[in-house]
């Protein structure tokens, strides 16, 4: 069955990445939940999307130079809705704490592609042990060095491969890097891709499918995951 990962928490109708986005993903059915993992100067796992605060905070300037202590006054859910203002960055902990729960597949986004967080890798994946979640969690990134880096920590972990679009022969480029799983934009696949891809007996989880056309069609090409602003929609099309 096709995972219905839900993009930064339920991030179409909630401040994306926050404990309520969390939250309301489960109850609208998401069978796994897609966030993104930082680190704070205090060498502090939290999950936000951005390397700077301006977008998502009423802070300024980048996440990586703050302590978690300042980090936790920010209000993440006003630039949404005022009606979010008590919204914070939540800790990797707190994300765990609540899914590690649930029978959610997790993907874990490691952000450390354009900051290179010292031993972020080590980090996430002593986390996940300390919640017995090594068979829930899936890592990806778009920094592939670091994926191979996250195999060498653990092989027990999967790790999928982000990327944009133009990668020739995925299914030969994962042999060489040594990874479970390709998480490609959307736009990066058509039949024949999916079809090499899946025959090579890898998985693939794609991003950002928001419109319901391209959720069916990905949906009947039995691809492992869709990861969606909209796990609502998705439950539907996926007829679960
Ligand atoms: O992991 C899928 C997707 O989240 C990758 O891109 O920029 O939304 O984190 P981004
Ligand atoms: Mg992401």
């Amino acid at each position: 069955m096709t995972i219905n990962y839900a993009h930064r928490g339920a991030s179409g109708n909630y401040p994306e990445n926050t404990m309520l986005a969390f939250e309301k993903a489960i109850e609208m059915g998401a069978t796994g939940i897609e966030t993104d993992v930082q680190m704070t100067k205090d060498g502090e796992l939290v999950i936000l999307h951005d390397e700077q605060l301006n977008r998502t905070t009423n802070g300024n300037g980048l996440l990586k130079d703050y302590s978690l202590k300042e980090i936790k006054k920010l209000d993440a859910g006003s630039w949404f809705s005022q009606d979010y203002s008590s919204c914070t960055i939540p800790t990797l902990k707190e994300f765990l704490e609540l899914t590690s729960k649930t029978k959610l597949k997790i993907n874990l986004e490691l952000k450390s592609n354009i900051i290179q967080y010292p031993n972020i890798e080590e980090k996430v994946i002593d986390m996940i042990y300390k919640y017995n979640m090594d068979n829930k969690v899936i890592l990806s990134g778009f920094n592939h060095y670091s994926m191979v880096k996250c195999k060498e920590i653990s092989s027990n972990i999967k790790t999928g491969l982000l990327y944009m679009s133009g990668l020739y022969k995925p299914e030969t480029y994962i042999k060489y890097v040594v990874a479970d799983a390709l998480h490609p934009y959307f736009y990066a696949l058509n039949q024949d891709i999916i079809t090499g891809i899946q025959k090579s007996g890898i998985m693939i989880n794609t991003f950002t499918v928001n419109d319901e056309k391209y959720m069916k069609f990905f949906a009947s090409a039995k691809v492992d995951g869709i990861i969606t602003n909209y796990p609502e929609k998705l439950k539907i099309i996926l007829g679960e």
